[in-house]
């Protein structure tokens, strides 16, 4: 197995992983996500589903809040320090692979810089890029420094 393989079934299987702890007792619809930064870290979450719907978050945004939670920072990262998404898997077992919602897109458009996106069931698993999937998102200039 080459070493871009490797490293793509280890995200796959991390975000398979993490699907068996969905929280998604409305939809029955259990999803895992799991990304690698550019600096090597890994980090997974799962769908959080709520009573009232739209409090639903989704596994890709659940492993975005993990991986700002819990990334290495440099010493004197201020509000603005921004980790990249260089990888991010999503493992669900629909029949047709689930693609990541727009909003979703949208957070990782956030933190991505040329990701490579990975869709996969138990059946298969298909490779795209992020630019494919959210060409044009929102993007608003961050003020500098901290107040
Ligand atoms: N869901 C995700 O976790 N990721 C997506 O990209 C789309 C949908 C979840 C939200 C909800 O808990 C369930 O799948 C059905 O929409």
């Amino acid at each position: 197995m080459s070493a871009l393989a490797a490293a793509q079934a280890e995200l796959v299987a991390a975000a398979r992983a993490v699907r068996e702890h969905a929280y998604a007792p409305y939809s029955q619809f259990r999803v895992g996500a799991a990304l690698r930064t550019s600096a090597g870290e890994i980090f997974s979450g799962c769908n959080v589903e709520n009573a009232s719907y739209g409090g639903t978050i989704c596994a890709e945004r659940s492993a975005v809040l993990g991986m700002i939670a819990r990334a290495a920072r440099p010493s004197d990262a201020g509000v603005a320090w921004r980790p990249r998404i260089a990888q991010i898997a999503v493992f669900t077992d629909a029949a047709d692979l689930a693609m990541p919602c727009g909003l979703c897109r949208q957070v990782i458009a956030e933190f991505e810089q040329g990701a490579q996106v990975i869709v996969a069931n138990p059946r298969e698993q298909r490779v795209l890029s992020f630019a494919t999937l959210f060409p044009e998102p929102f993007v608003l200039r961050a003020e500098s420094g901290e107040a």
